[in-house]
């Protein structure tokens, strides 16, 4: 087996050195003062030994990588329900287009576009305050990762929510078909602050440990989701992921994987590994541009891809 230590530094070094490095999301102001040189990976085998490079210490905005925490906490308080209100397709759009929901009846077609992930955010909100709904995902992800220091960004959260009309009016939009039913301003403001959790590298493939391993927390031994839904969670990220690249994505790495426009991207190795890559620019379809790569060089060496 190739030597993964070593690889992981390896990548690093190259990376951090790469000058095509993609734009910073600027359409929330406060990340677009995020500096593009960062590079971060980290690496946590089954066994449970980490591997970690370049900035994995240092905490970003997780932005969309936060869906997946979301679905796991609306999964696990409404089971099945959740496919009532949302999709398991892959979009083939934006992550914020609104085009689909006309079309398809006010239905987002999967948990990880912005639509599907307010959908699913209402149904954590539904019959709790605010407060309460933004606190069960912020418990899930610190259990998940044994850090109880994770927290969110205030300054990021209030930059979102200054700024985001584009998901104020796919809510709105929702509203009106009865995808969302509670409040659409309680249920965005929840959006924000989960979006707007803060991570490194190594606490978000802690957190990622239970998807590589059958649902089941390797260090606790306790069953987060079953088995099956496990797989199906890892299903979603391989198929939805990565939005309108989420084809390309499983082309070139082969992976389960979540991308967020902080620059994260979770990634799921099943059985072998979790992932967490951080480098603030993007592709032009809002994924980590380095993080792919990285991904590329380190499923590709150690053959993890599904296929
Ligand atoms: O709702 C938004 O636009 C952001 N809070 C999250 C979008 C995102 O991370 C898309 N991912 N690549």
């Amino acid at each position: 087996m190739a030597d993964l230590a070593g690889l992981v530094s390896d990548i690093a070094s190259r990376l951090q050195a790469a000058t095509d490095r993609g734009r910073v999301a600027d359409y929330i102001p406060e990340l677009a003062k995020v500096s593009p040189r960062h590079f971060g990976i980290a690496v946590i085998t089954a066994d449970g030994t980490e591997h970690v490079a370049g900035d994995a210490g240092e905490a970003f905005s997780i932005q969309s990588v936060s869906k997946v925490f979301a679905l796991v906490e609306a999964l696990s308080r409404h089971g099945n329900r959740v496919w009532d209100r949302v999709g398991k397709e892959p979009s083939g759009s934006a992550f914020n287009s609104i085009i689909q929901l006309e079309l398809e009846q006010g239905r987002p077609r999967n948990p990880f576009i912005n639509a599907g992930a307010i959908a699913v955010t209402d149904l954590i909100a539904e019959g709790r305050s605010p407060g309460e709904g933004l606190q069960s995902i912020l418990a899930l992800i610190r259990r998940l990762s044994g850090d109880e220091t994770i927290d969110l960004d205030a300054a990021v959260a209030w930059s979102e929510a200054a700024t985001g009309y584009r998901n104020a009016a796919l809510a709105n939009y929702m509203r009106a078909f009865g995808t969302i039913a509670g409040p659409v301003d309680a249920t965005l403001s929840v959006y924000f602050q989960q979006c707007a959790i803060a991570m490194s590298c190594r606490q978000l493939a802690r957190a990622g440990r239970f998807l590589m391993a059958g649902g089941v927390c390797p260090v606790s031994g306790e069953a987060i989701v079953s088995p099956e839904r496990a797989r199906r969670i890892n299903a979603l990220m391989l198929t939805c992921g990565h939005y309108d690249a989420s084809g390309e994505f499983a082309f070139q790495v082969g992976l389960p994987a979540k991308s967020g426009v902080g620059g994260g991207i979770l990634a799921i190795a099943p059985g072998r590994a979790s992932i967490a890559v951080w480098s603030p620019g993007l592709s032009p379809q809002g994924n980590s541009l380095l993080g792919t790569r990285a991904l590329e060089q380190l499923a590709h060496t150690m053959r993890w891809s599904v296929f």
